[in-house]
């Protein structure tokens, strides 16, 4: 059994936390949203890069075995850095341009991230090692995960704005769709209703997860991690801002069921 941390800007995070309780409910878990500070995506690349460092020292020394940065914008600005410093395995979440360019049928592919992602040098470099016959269409989603944060994935504010941010997307004929930051999932019902059901939306949480999976695999051949024979660990939601709005919209937003974990939240103190 492992503790596994897993952070975000906020409550994007939780979509990959939920997968990671679906795959691996066994482990503890230790879920840190920096909600105060969100969004990450319209910050400086040395603002993201200092703050998403601090937070994920934070987390090795609460003890997590593996941290999860379940941030595409913090994984893009700070991920080099999150390694050298500190000495857990860490798993970083790319927008899936890859799997898109595999997966689309007609070389066009949509591409919702924050600007700062969309503007890193780790994601121009993934770009770069692509097909060229693939057209990406980069569209930075402003204005989106502060709506979520807000608890307002499904209303009508947010449908009007995603609408805007979609249309080039749309007007270019994309027939995927890739969900670039890990607040969009929770668009889902959203984006199908503006574009449909043929259009393929690409997150990676399946596949950031089973990455995770691997490196506990290979934690426990190492002998440093106990086998369990439980079946749901615990989860610890930390908030920078609001700890009992976080637990809530863990609980509105994950299809886990949360009460078979041992659950509690806390406000982050002394790194903030
Ligand atoms: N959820 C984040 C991402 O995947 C960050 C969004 C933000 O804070 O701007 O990029």
């Amino acid at each position: 059994m492992s503790l596994i941390g897993v952070f975000d800007s906020g409550v994007g995070g939780l979509s990959i936390l939920d997968e990671a309780l679906r795959q691996l409910p066994q482990h503890d878990y230790i879920y840190l949203a920096d909600s105060a500070n969100a969004p990450y995506g319209e910050k400086s690349s040395d603002w993201i890069a200092k703050r998403s460092l601090s937070l994920c020292k934070h987390l090795a020394d609460a003890g997590c075995d593996a941290i999860v940065v379940a941030c595409n914008t913090a994984t893009a600005e700070a991920i080099k850095q999150i390694r050298s410093e500190v000495k857990v395995p860490v798993i970083g979440v790319e927008p899936g341009i890859k799997p898109a360019a595999m997966q689309s049928q007609n070389g066009i592919v949509g591409v919702l991230a924050t600007e700062a992602t969309l503007k890193s040098d780790k994601f121009n470099a993934l770009l770069a090692t692509l097909p060229s016959d693939c057209l990406f269409i980069k569209q930075a989603g402003a204005g989106l995960v502060p709506l979520i944060e807000a608890g307002k994935a499904d209303s009508e504010e947010t449908l009007e704005l995603l609408a805007k941010h979609l249309v080039p997307i749309q007007d270019a004929g994309s027939d995927t769709l890739v969900l670039g930051c890990t607040h969009y999932p929770f668009l889902r019902k959203a984006i199908r209703k503006l574009l449909g059901d043929s259009i393929t939306l690409i997150d990676t949480s399946e596949a950031v997860v089973r990455q995770l999976k691997r490196q506990l695999e290979s934690l426990d051949t190492a002998g440093s991690s106990g086998k369990s024979t439980r079946e749901h660990g615990s989860v610890s939601f930390i908030s920078s801002k609001d700890d009992a709005t976080l637990l809530k919209m863990a609980r509105d937003l994950m299809h886990s069921d949360l009460e078979a974990h041992e659950v509690s939240s806390s406000l982050l103190g002394a790194t903030r």
